[in-house]
């Protein structure tokens, strides 16, 4: 406090008794407004994050009828289900995996009738009547995939959380004509994110598996 401060809320006295703007007092001000809400209501904090999911009401549920890792499955399904939660929480195929939930991180891809989704972001109702493949079915039962061996052979993971995906789109990639260089590979495969950077391996994996499933590289 400099000679001149108000003893009380220190903050400088000008000439005429009118306090002066200080860093501190800008600061405090700007501390106190924002706890403030617009409303002037107490805003109560949420108690969990993501809220649960409203029960489903009658008419929002419906029959569902596919096939998943050659497998036929039918079930009852509130409509609003993701493809993602469907595996995990009602079948327990936990091998795709909840990175973002918004369907920028790739963790979660599984194929459709061969085509790559990111399985947060389709709704189960999509795949009814449909095939769904995702890692549990991948291999033949006895031999690892080529993309699965690959991944093994060239270390291409670290914590493994981002590998379930990886995989799937890197099988998706070669299908697709997608893996003739390291560049395209590192182009089609740019949706999928480690967080432990494990992408040299990564690619060094596809160029492989690409040679043995006839996709070049
Ligand atoms: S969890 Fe689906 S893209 Fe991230
Ligand atoms: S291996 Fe850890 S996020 Fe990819």
């Amino acid at each position: 406090m400099s000679q001149g401060d108000d003893p009380v809320s220190g903050q400088e006295e000008r000439p005429g008794g009118v306090p002066a703007l200080t860093r501190r007092s800008a600061l405090q001000a700007g501390a106190v407004l924002a706890a403030v809400p617009l409303t002037g209501e107490a805003v109560a904090a949420p108690s969990a994050y993501p809220p649960p999911a409203m029960p489903a009401a009658p008419g929002q549920t419906m029959k569902l009828s596919t096939t998943i890792n050659g497998r036929r499955v039918e079930a009852e399904i509130d409509a609003r289900t993701s493809l993602l939660d469907l595996l995990r929480e009602r079948l327990g195929l936990t091998g795709a995996k909840k990175g973002c939930d918004h369907g920028q991180c790739g963790a979660c891809t599984v194929h459709i009738d061969g085509q790559r989704v990111v399985s947060c972001l389709t709704l189960a109702a999509k795949v009814d009547g449909r095939r769904v493949t995702t890692i549990e079915g991948l291999s033949d039962g006895k031999r690892l995939h080529p993309m699965q061996q690959a991944f093994i052979d060239h270390d291409a993971l670290q914590c493994g959380y981002c590998t379930p995906g990886q995989i799937m789109s890197a099988v998706a990639c070669v299908q697709e004509g997608h893996a003739v260089s390291r560049e395209q590979i590192r182009e089609y495969m740019s949706g999928n994110i480690c967080r432990c950077g494990a992408y040299v391996g990564i690619v060094a994996a596809i160029e492989q598996a690409a040679g043995k499933m006839g996709g070049k590289a």
